[in-house]
C-alpha cells in the first residue's frame, strides 16, 4: 500500500484518536511507581482505552498478547506484561500504547523513571525524548524522510548512544503500520518527500551502549545485546503546510 494523504475529515478523526491516547498516557504515567507490576500497567491501560470507547490496537496484533508494551531497563520495545515483573526504584520503563477510534489508529510511547534513577538513566530518557524533537524540526512539507532520520541519529550519536536500526517508525492511519518506514539512523537515500496530510509515527529507540538488539525466546521482547539501558519516545504527527502537529501530545504535555 502506498503512503496515504489524509483528508480534512480523516485528520479530525486522527486528532481525536491521538488526543485520547495522550490522555491514556498521562494516566498511565501517574501510575508508574515502585511496586506496580507490568501486568497491572497493561490492565490499567486496556481499561482506560476501553473507557473512552476505543479499541487497543496492539492486542492480538500478530499475536501480541497485551494492550500495552511494557519494556524495562535493557528491554527496548515489545516487553510482554507479566504479574511477576514488579517495578523497583531505579528502573526505567517504556510504555508503548495505541488505540483505534472510529477506525483511526494512534500510537505513542514514553519512557519513565521508576522513583529515583541514576543520572545516566535520566540523561538517556531525556536525550531520547529530545531526539524526537530534533527530528521533527525537519518534519515539514518539501523535506525528505532522511532529514528526520539523520537529525535523530546525529543528536543521539553526539552523546555516544546507540541508535536502534532493526526497528523503525511508520506511517499510520486506518492501519497501525502504513508506509513509509521511518528509520531513526543515518540514511543515504532521501526517501519520500513529505506532504501535508501525511500522518507519521516517529519513534526513536535509543540504547546507552551499542545499537545492536536481539529477540528473547518469547519472540516479542527486544533487548539490547550488550545489556545496556534503552529508552523509547514516540508520537503520531501530522505533516502540514507549516510546523508539524504533534497529535499525541496534549497542550500542556512535553
Ligand atoms: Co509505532
Amino acid at each position: 500500500m502506498a503512503v496515504t494523504i489524509k483528508s480534512e475529515r480523516e485528520i479530525e478523526l486522527m486528532r481525536e484518536s491521538c488526543r485520547i491516547l495522550a490522555q491514556v498516557h498521562e494516566q498511565l504515567g501517574e501510575a508508574i511507581k515502585p511496586g506496580i507490576s507490568t501486568w497491572d500497567i497493561d490492565a490499567l491501560g486496556e481499561k482506560l482505552i476501553r473507557s473512552y470507547g476505543c479499541i487497543p490496537n496492539f492486542l492480538n496484533y500478530n499475536g501480541y498478547p497485551a494492550s500495552i508494551c511494557v519494556s524495562v531497563n535493557d528491554e527496548v520495545v515489545h516487553g510482554i506484561p507479566s504479574r511477576e515483573r514488579i517495578l523497583v526504584e531505579g528502573d526505567i520503563v517504556s510504555l508503548d500504547a495505541g488505540l483505534i477510534y472510529k477506525g483511526y489508529h494512534s500510537d505513542a510511547a514514553r519512557t519513565y523513571p521508576v522513583g529515583k534513577v541514576s543520572k545516566d538513566a535520566a540523561a538517556l530518557i531525556e536525550v531520547t525524548r529530545q531526539s524526537f524533537f530534533e527530528g521533527i524540526k525537519y518534519a515539514r512539507a518539501g523535506n525528505h524522510l532522511y532529514d528526520i532520520s539523520n537529525a535523530i541519529d546525529a543528536y543521539c550519536s553526539s552523546f555516544g548512544y546507540g541508535v536502534v536500526r532493526d526497528l523503525v517508525g511508520h506511517g499510520i492511519g486506518t492501519s497501525l503500520h502504513e508506509e513509509p518506514q521511518i528509520p531513526n539512523f543515518k540514511q543515504w537515500r532521501r526517501g519520500i518527500k513529505l506532504r501535508p496530510g501525511m500522518t507519521l509515527a516517529i519513534e526513536p529507540m535509543i540504547n546507552m551502549g551499542g545499537c545492536d538488539v536481539e529477540w528473547l525466546e518469547d519472540d516479542w521482547t527486544v533487548v539490547t545485546q550488550d545489556g545496556s539501558l534503552s529508552a523509547h519516545y514516540e508520537n503520531t504527527v501530522l505533516i502540514t503546510e507549516g510546523a508539524p502537529e504533534i497529535l499525541t501530545l496534549l497542550p500542556d504535555q512535553k
